[in-house]
């Protein structure tokens, strides 16, 4: 059975999340950009490859949840959240990591509120998404060494 959550999403509401959640995108595409060029030592050089290929893949992940945006009938984000730095590599990955955590906590929410308004489409979508998010975690966690965490699901 639904939680009563779900059932009292509104499409205003999955405009509004939705819109944060381009926001995030847009965070990790001007991360990734970043990071994969400052990124620095022989140990981290494969991964500084396969964050640039993170890069690509965020900014179709944006695209596609602008387009969602625009389908409901709201105005697609143009403000990315707030990206940290360091020159640190370990530091990078750390705040990577953590950004896709929350990612996936997100979209797993996404799913389930989308498929709720019967937008099968966009929980379609996003669930691509997630697959992607998911291999950044992985690729994020074996490189600092590390289990991936479990995201869980946000509220
Ligand atoms: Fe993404
Ligand atoms: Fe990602």
């Amino acid at each position: 059975m639904p939680d009563v959550e779900e059932n009292d999403i509104t499409r205003e509401d999955l405009i509004k999340a939705l819109n944060e959640d381009l926001s995030r995108e847009y965070q990790a595409i001007i991360a990734y950009v970043n990071y994969s060029q400052v990124l620095k030592g022989a140990a981290y050089m494969n991964i500084a490859d396969e964050l640039e290929k993170h890069a690509e893949e965020e900014l179709d992940h944006a695209l596609q949840i602008a387009n969602h945006v625009d389908y409901l009938g709201g105005m697609p984000s143009v403000v990315p959240k707030k990206v940290k730095t360091s020159e640190k590599a370990e530091e990078m990955l750390q705040f990577d990591l953590d950004n896709e955590r929350e990612t996936i906590r997100q979209y797993r929410r996404r799913v389930k509120q989308a498929d709720a308004l019967n937008e099968f489409a966009i929980a379609e979508s996003i669930r691509g998404i997630l697959v992607e998010e998911q291999d950044h975690l992985i690729a994020l966690a074996t490189a600092l060494g590390i289990d991936p965490p479990n995201p869980g699901i946000a509220d």
